[in-house]
């Protein structure tokens, strides 16, 4: 029994917001300098009423119409998120019940920051493999911009929000070849939202805080790492790979994880310019737009890989 992508679908919210627009708005920052060190052109922010079930419902719709599964016969679904609508209950309960899928099926939230769609996504293979399920929706969706500190340059720029969702469905050939999935809590203070609600209160900082520089280096350390896991574990060269999807966090990450495993430039799917980076997201969505403009075509092997506060990490390899 494998488990194979069979549907992929996106959300992003409203119209882009520009670099220039960002300053516009008051961001002591510049399209020349966000564009130099991160590679991020636009993003898109959620209105203040959006919430990531809303965006995550939509690219599952999306997901289901290509897949062509009807909603009733989904039994399992798994989001990840760092920015419920809620403490509870999941997202994923909110999403069954918009849906109007199968009452009954499993549903739950992960939480691995921007490692969170490849978490959930090793974690809906394993199910599917098991036998005890058959047709999953695993969605990445987050308003990101909520947790954002509009006063902290280093940080606002960086991020946007959106959805992104696959249908995996058990099948006989694969399917999901490989996938890997690592966490080091020692290194929590690189990059976290060091806050909670206690008592009524929101209590500790409730804002993204990061140390840009320990990240990059930590990032692409363990993105080429972890890639060379999953591959040696399928037997496929890196090099072999049709398409490689990193998280989206900055074009420098991508392109010296590319670099370091020796996979051309042209095999990099890139969102992060049009997107930033849009968390547990960023991989669903920029595999959604590289299956919809046809470079991702049935049969290619996929490379899917997640980092993020934790600090957790993760790969998937597929043959889509
Ligand atoms: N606009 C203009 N100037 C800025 C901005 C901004 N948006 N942000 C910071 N600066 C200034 C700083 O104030 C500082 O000025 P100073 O020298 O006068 O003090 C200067 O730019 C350099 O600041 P640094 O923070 O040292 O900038 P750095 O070169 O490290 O770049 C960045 C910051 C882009 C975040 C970089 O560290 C990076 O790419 N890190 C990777 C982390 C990342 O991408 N995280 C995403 C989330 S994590 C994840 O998804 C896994």
């Amino acid at each position: 029994m494998y488990a194979r992508v069979t549907g992929t679908g996106s959300c992003l919210p409203g119209k882009p917001v520009s670099n220039d627009d960002l300053a516009a708005r008051g961001v002591d920052t510049s399209d020349e300098w966000i564009v130099s060190r991160t590679g991020i052109r636009s993003r898109f922010l959620a209105t203040p009423g959006t919430t990531s079930s809303e965006l995550g419902l939509v690219a599952a719709q999306h997901a289901l119409e290509m897949a062509g599964v009807a909603a009733s016969d989904i039994d399992l679904i798994i989001v990840a998120t760092s920015t419920p609508d809620f403490i509870f209950p999941s997202t994923a309960c909110l999403i069954q019940n918009k849906l109007g899928s199968r009452k009954g099926a499993a549903a739950f939230d992960v939480q691995a920051v921007c490692s969170g769609f490849v978490y959930a996504l090793g974690i809906a293979e394993k199910f599917i493999r098991s036998g005890s399920h058959s047709k999953a929706l695993v969605i990445g969706a987050e308003v990101f911009s909520r947790i954002l500190d509009w006063n902290d340059r280093g940080t606002c720029v960086l991020f946007g929000d959106g959805a992104g969702a696959v249908v995996l469905e058990a099948a006989d050939n694969p399917g999901i070849l490989a996938s890997a999935l690592h966490a080091d809590g020692s290194q929590n203070g690189i990059l976290n939202v060091p806050g909670q609600v206690c008592g009524g209160q929101v209590t500790g900082d409730p804002f993204l805080r990061m140390d840009g520089q320990a990240v990059f280096k930590f990032a692409v350390r363990v993105l080429s790492e972890v890639a060379a896991e999953v591959c040696q574990e399928a037997g496929v060269e890196t090099n072999t790979v049709d398409w490689l999807i990193p998280h989206q966090a900055n074009i420098r990450i991508l392109d010296a994880t590319a670099k370091k495993l020796g996979v051309d430039r042209s095999k990099v799917i890139v969102t992060v310019d049009r997107h930033g980076n849009t968390s547990a997201a960023s991989v669903p969505l920029a595999l959604d737009e590289a299956v919809r403009d046809g470079r991702i075509r049935r049969g290619q092997k996929v490379l899917l890989e997640g980092v993020g506060g934790g600090f957790t990490w993760g790969a998937t390899l597929l043959e889509f």
